[in-house]
């Protein structure tokens, strides 16, 4: 009997458990298969954990819409959408949130909605959505002047998100400022600060959606390739890693092998076994054929010196895909309280110039958009950080943490929040001190933060078309080596000479142009490269 290819899947997360679930059961064990695990766990950046007695998700947290979603299906199909204990639902998010400005004002909704409706408004006609308007009133009048600043910059090459907002913007305060309408302010805040606080809030949230620190270096053509899933987005009951563990489950003992770090990928040798993988350890192992699913983040430090994570090192095209393309920080904070009904805070800070500022917030809080229970009975909050202040959140001690989130919302919400202790008496926004430890003041008992940032498995927590790349360098991280010359059929560079096929194939959420960035885009690009290689070996059971 002819040996079996030999498969190894470099990665055990969304993207190399769904290929090596495909390779498994469509070949009728025709492969000789492994994955080989860095950590001590699977799931990658899916890492559902528990804090506060209640589960929580480290990472990857929705389902970015129901309809079609190869995600929602298994989750569904496993019973893992419903369960009895509470989870991260985040449902006293939806329209209940109160926003607070620094300085200790509360802003009505009916100020916040606009500018929400403006936002909205611009980041669909970014994506190229359709968007709807069948509001007759203020709020319709939003969406045309949304629509006609969309078409006068239509076509805008080279330009970023975060100048596409910024514009818009600005479109529309000319316009309403025209119309005499909102020239009340609030407190320090004049109506026009206050109005773009307000867009800044939400950019930020945005920054959390892309991982780009910096939504001037988020690309605007590449917006509306990106698609999304039609449908309520949604959290999974019994954790994101119930849909990994399902992934797993049909691989007998022994397939997945944890702790086995990948050192080095030597490929292109001519031999028997094309592939030499070296390990931390100093083991080797050869093999036909490797799926390299390790993030965008590990493939940028690999690449960045001689001596790197290839041997021979990439060709250009595919190294300058992974140094043109994207990869940001994302983190969650979560905070524990002695108070359940902890409201939905949504957050607003003065500018950076502004002499309102509270020099106590610390920078990294500033940034921050919100903080709401993980769901309406629940004694933990959770915010989210991106960029700089993301990457800082790691690096900081637990108390200092504390410190900082009790600060900023005893600033903006002019109630006083303590540590746990009691002991240190805090200072209330209008500067005076207050000592009495009355029932209502809410205690930060403690903190959790993930730690995607830091970690050497990770180095960070999805992509995103940066500007100056594009599409296309999604689709060049996607292709496998050694190239494949499409005219002459022959391997780039070797003439005639035989070079075996799809020695080093690459999947993750980084190598797909539509759905990057997600657990279905490494879903999907796990799918294709297993297909690919079911289809070179004729495997169509
Ligand atoms: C905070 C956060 C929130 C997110 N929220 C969402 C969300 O709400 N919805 C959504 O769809 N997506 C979300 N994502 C993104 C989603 O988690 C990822 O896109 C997806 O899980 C990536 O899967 P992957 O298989 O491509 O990569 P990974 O999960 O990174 O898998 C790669 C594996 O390779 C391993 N590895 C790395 N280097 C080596 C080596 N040298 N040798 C051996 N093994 C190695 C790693 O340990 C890892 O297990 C979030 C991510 C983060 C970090
Ligand atoms: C799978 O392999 C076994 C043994 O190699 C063989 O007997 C069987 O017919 C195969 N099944 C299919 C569907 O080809
Ligand atoms: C934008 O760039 C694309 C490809 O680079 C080009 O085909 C198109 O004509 C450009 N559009 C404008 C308005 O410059
Ligand atoms: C600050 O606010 C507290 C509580 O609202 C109040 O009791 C106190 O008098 C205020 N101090 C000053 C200096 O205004
Ligand atoms: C994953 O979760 C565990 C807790 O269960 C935590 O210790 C670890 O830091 C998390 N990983 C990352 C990268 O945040």
């Amino acid at each position: 009997m002819a040996k079996k290819p030999r498969i190894v899947i470099i990665g055990a997360g969304m993207a190399g458990l769904t290929a090596a679930n495909k390779l498994y059961t469509a070949s009728n064990n025709s492969f000789d298969l492994s994955v080989v695990e860095g950590g001590s766990r699977i799931g990658g950046r899916i890492n559902t954990s528990e804090f506060s007695s209640e589960k929580i998700e480290m990472g990857a947290t929705w389902i970015h819409g129901i309809g079609g979603s190869p995600i929602y299906k298994i989750a569904e199909e496993t019973g893992s959408l419903v369960s009895e204990e509470p989870w991260e639902c985040m449902d006293s998010t939806v329209d209940k949130a109160r926003t607070f400005a620094e300085g200790g004002f509360e802003i009505e909704p009916s100020v916040v909605e606009p500018v929400s409706v403006l936002f909205n408004a611009l980041m669909e006609l970014a994506q190229g959505k359709d968007i709807e308007n069948d509001d007759g009133g203020d709020l319709g009048q939003i969406y045309e002047i949304a629509t006609r600043f969309y078409s006068s910059v239509n076509g805008l090459n080279g330009s970023s998100v975060g100048s596409f907002l910024r514009s818009g913007f600005e479109a529309y305060w000319a316009s309403v400022s025209k119309g005499g309408n909102g020239v009340e302010g609030c407190g320090t805040w004049s109506r026009r600060s206050l109005e773009e606080a307000i867009f800044t809030m939400f950019s930020n949230t945005q920054r959390t959606y892309t991982s780009a620190d910096d939504l001037y270096a988020l690309d605007y053509a590449a917006e509306s390739e990106y698609q999304m899933f039609p449908g309520e987005e949604i959290t999974i009951a019994k954790g994101y890693l119930s849909v990994i563990h399902h992934l797993a489950s049909v691989l007998p003992q022994g397939v997945v092998e944890l702790i086995r770090r990948v050192t080095k990928i030597e490929w292109e040798s001519n031999e028997e076994d094309p592939v030499k993988l070296h390990f931390s350890d100093g083991s080797v192992v050869f093999a036909d054929h490797v799926i390299v699913t390790v993030s965008l983040g590990v493939l940028k430090a690999g690449i960045e010196s001689d001596g790197g994570l290839f041997s021979p090192p990439l060709p250009e095209f595919k190294s300058d895909a992974i140094k043109r393309l994207g990869y940001g920080v994302v983190n969650k904070l979560f905070v524990e309280v002695s108070q359940r009904r902890f409201p939905s805070l949504q957050l607003v800070f003065e500018k950076e110039d502004s002499e309102y500022r509270f020099v106590k917030i610390p920078w990294w809080m500033r940034r921050t958009a919100t903080m709401a229970p993980i769901h309406s009975n629940s004694k933990v909050l959770l915010s989210w950080f991106a960029g700089k202040e993301a990457l800082e959140l790691e690096k900081l001690p637990d108390e200092e943490i504390i410190d900082g989130v009790l600060t900023t919302v005893s600033c903006l919400t002019g109630k006083e929040v303590k540590k746990d202790n009691g002991k240190a008496p805090k200072t209330l926004a209008n500067g005076s001190l207050r000592e009495d430890d009355d029932e209502e003041v809410v205690k930060i008992t403690k903190v959790l933060t993930s730690k995607w940032g830091g970690d050497p498995l990770f180095r960070g927590s999805y992509s995103y078309v940066a500007v100056g790349s594009s599409g296309d360098d999604l689709d060049a991280m996607a292709e496998p080596l050694p190239q494949i010359n499409k005219k002459s059929g022959q391997v780039n560079g070797h003439g005639q000479a035989k070079v075996r096929e799809l020695q080093v194939m690459f999947a993750g959420e980084a190598t797909h142009r539509t759905h990057y960035s997600t657990t279905h885009g490494a879903y999907y690009s796990g799918l294709r490269e297993a297909n690919r290689l079911l289809k070179h070996y004729k495997c169509d059971f």
